[in-house]
């Protein structure tokens, strides 16, 4: 059986992320949401939100799941029993970052493989970051995210 897991923060998640969620829920016979919490970073929405909003949006796959973890994701691929790493790549600006964060993994545990999966052309541009800073100045987010995500995301700025 295939288990792999999804890493990253999705904070919050975009059109991109489950782009990747979808086509990665066909390819293996278990998906793992991972998300990050890492208390050092600060993010706009806390790591049960996270795990709250993906969960909503990914309830109609049988073999996708969503969970938090801290600390090393070797760590958590080993507690999981996953041995594959889905990451998304945009564009190349991506990729010096992700290949040295693959091959840091890869020797640290060796059985874990990280699948890079080119992201959809449609969402080549697109990162939470760009969705922070969009909503931030009260951009209209709803080509980057779910019609569910966007007040949310409205909300945290509200405040
Ligand atoms: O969505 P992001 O922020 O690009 O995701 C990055 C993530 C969560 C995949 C990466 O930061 C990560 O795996 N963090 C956990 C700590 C870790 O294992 N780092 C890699 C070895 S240096």
């Amino acid at each position: 059986m295939s288990r792999a897991i999804y890493p990253g923060s999705f904070d919050p998640v975009t059109f991109g992320h489950l782009d990747i969620i979808e086509r990665s829920s066909k390819m293996f016979d278990e998906v793992i949401i991972g998300v990050l919490c890492n208390s050092a970073k600060n993010s706009l929405f806390t790591v049960d939100e996270r795990v709250d909003m993906i969960r909503k949006m990914t309830e109609h796959y049988d073999n996708v799941k969503v969970m938090s973890f801290e600390g090393l994701l070797i760590d958590f691929a080993k507690k999981v029993d996953a041995t594959i790493i889905i990451r998304g790549l945009r564009a190349v600006t991506d990729f010096d970052y992700e290949i040295q964060i693959a091959q840091t993994n890869k020797v640290e545990y060796d059985k874990l493989e990280t699948i890079f999966m080119a992201t959809s052309l449609q969402y080549s541009y697109l990162s939470s970051t760009v969705v922070r800073e969009f909503a931030s100045y009260g951009g209209d987010i709803s080509r980057f995210v779910p019609a569910e995500i966007v007040p949310m995301v409205e909300d945290k700025f509200k405040k």
